[in-house]
């Protein structure tokens, strides 16, 4: 599906988000765009983030169509002076962020021992360093709130082992055991840390397209898990989605 069918398909709905600020690290292109759409849909007022600017412009300027309020910022979240100013601007902007989502990530695959130390920093920094730096960064303002989701696009990876996936792997295992902690931490506050762990979706993730996009999922699959557990009562905590396709790839 489109996006602009995306778009018009959701024209009509009820906007249950509306009072929301979400914050799609990732959101100019593949998964992470797909769930700032679908928050912009839900009636969030939405900011994404990226380090190509003129892929993050293309991205805004779509979001735009749904009506919603949209920031954009170019931000490397590796980096802890760039995730604390992200932060700041889209609190200006647009106010205190109530639902996050850590999709932003790289690839990196083949043995581990063949790979460089600055591979293992650039993929840990990118898919795990920054989810701690981000996810720091806004909870005080939902634990003043008494609210918020946390949602962290893990991976079927980050559960289990394949040859190649070494370092990978390592990053999203680590985001499972850093959301797992998380979580216990902030579910006393009303915040509400999450996973999400797709196998294969078609993007074209660090390069390396879906096997057979047919048999793959969608970004707005993903999209659509994001928009389960932020629509969920208040009282209820879907911790970790599992997200296959169909057919295997
Ligand atoms: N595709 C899959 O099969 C699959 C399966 C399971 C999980 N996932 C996870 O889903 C997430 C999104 O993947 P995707 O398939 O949508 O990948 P993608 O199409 O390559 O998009 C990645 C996004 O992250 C951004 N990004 C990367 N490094 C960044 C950094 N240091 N700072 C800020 N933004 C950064 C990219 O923008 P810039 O490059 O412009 O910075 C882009 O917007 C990742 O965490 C990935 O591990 C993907």
């Amino acid at each position: 599906m489109s996006h602009k069918e995306y778009i018009n398909l959701a024209k009509g709905e009820s906007a249950p988000l509306s009072a929301a600020v979400a914050l799609v690290t990732g959101g100019s292109r593949g998964i992470g765009r797909a769930i700032a759409l679908r928050l912009a849909q839900l009636g969030a007022s939405v900011a994404i983030c990226g380090r190509d600017a003129l892929a993050l412009a293309a991205s805004e300027a779509t979001l735009r169509q749904t009506g919603s309020r949209v920031f954009s910022h170019v931000s490397d979240v590796s980096q802890s002076a760039e995730v604390s100013s992200l932060v700041s601007k889209t609190d200006a902007a647009l106010g205190p962020i109530s639902i996050l989502v850590n999709n932003a990530g790289i690839g990196l695959f083949g043995p581990a021992h063949e790979k460089s130390e600055s591979d293992w920093d650039r993929v840990l920094n990118t898919n795990l360093k920054s989810v701690f730096l981000l996810s720091r960064a806004v909870a005080p303002a939902m634990i003043r709130s008494g609210a918020g989701d946390i949602i962290n696009i893990s991976s079927l990876a980050g559960r289990n082992a394949f040859a190649g996936g070494g370092i990978y792997c390592a990053s999203k295992w680590g985001l499972q055991g850093l959301s797992a902690c998380m979580a216990e931490d902030l579910r006393e506050h009303g915040i509400r840390v999450s996973t999400i762990c797709p196998g294969s979706v078609a993007t074209g993730f660090s390069g390396r397209g879906a096997k057979d996009p047919s048999k793959s999922l969608s970004p707005e699959d993903v999209a659509h898990a994001v928009a389960m557990i932020v629509t969920q009562s208040s009282t209820s905590f879907v911790s970790e989605i599992q997200l296959r396709p169909v057919r295997k790839p």
